[in-house]
């Protein structure tokens, strides 16, 4: 089993978002996916909500609990778990990184979202986890922009992830109707860039590489 724990102090940095599309390209790829979800907001949970029984299966789960929900999942045959993180929350996000095999930290390619994430970065630093910073949400063809915002986040001790997740309309249109951005357009550019940041993940905790079935067609919920 897997776990991966999303965690970035800031505030709308990509976390839920990226945290429903791994477990979902975990899912497509034939694993048992579970998203943990410790943040009040809810913000997963509800997004489940709308899917009704569609999987990713999300749980919530207060961040004390959160080492006995996990144990419990593994013993009903999770495979891949990611755990969603409340912003502005160092104890929720201690206790996912304490669970987890390897810490994605979402993060704006901007300058106040990277001078944050060096709280974060010495969250994991202190616990000894392998941690990358994702760049989210940047414009979709500015190499030079992430090759700085790399050099940056690497300076405080933390390597990028050589995978974004860049700008693309299809993430706000999918998670505003309970859907994935490959349910909802499953050629697209950012259900690619789903599929291979989920495949860069695999390699990371060193589980096969998968082979993802196609994406499920139409509307899951209105
Ligand atoms: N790559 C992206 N492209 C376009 N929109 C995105 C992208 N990633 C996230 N968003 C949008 O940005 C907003 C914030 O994203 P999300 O909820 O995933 O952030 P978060 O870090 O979980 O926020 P919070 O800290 O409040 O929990 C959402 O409207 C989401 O649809
Ligand atoms: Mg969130």
């Amino acid at each position: 089993m897997t776990t991966i724990a999303i965690i970035s102090q800031k505030g709308g940095a990509g976390k839920t978002t990226l945290a429903l599309h791994l477990a979902a390209a975990a899912h497509d790829s034939g694993r048992v996916a579970l998203v943990i979800d410790t943040d009040p907001q809810a913000t997963a949970s509800q997004w489940a909500a709308w899917r009704q029984e569609a999987p990713p299966e999300v749980i919530d789960s207060p961040p004390p609990r959160l080492a006995a929900k996990v144990a419990q999942a593994k013993e009903q045959g999770a495979e891949f778990i990611v755990i969603d993180t409340p912003p502005h929350a160092d104890s929720a996000a201690r206790a996912a990184v304490e669970i987890a095999d390897l810490v994605l930290i979402p993060c704006r390619p901007s300058a106040f979202d990277l001078s944050a994430i060096q709280t974060t970065a010495k969250l994991v630093q202190l616990l000894r986890k392998p941690a990358f910073v994702v760049f989210t949400a940047g414009s979709p063809n500015a190499p030079r922009v992430y090759q700085e915002a790399g050099e940056l986040v690497e300076s405080f001790g933390t390597p990028a992830c050589p995978i974004q997740i860049p700008d693309r309309a299809a993430f706000r249109h999918a998670s505003a109707e309970g859907r994935t951005v490959m349910e909802f357009e499953p050629t697209g550019k950012a259900a690619d860039d789903v599929r291979q940041i989920f495949e860069w993940t695999c390699r990371q905790v060193g589980i096969s590489t998968p082979t993802i079935k196609p994406a499920r067609k139409g509307k899951v919920a209105a």
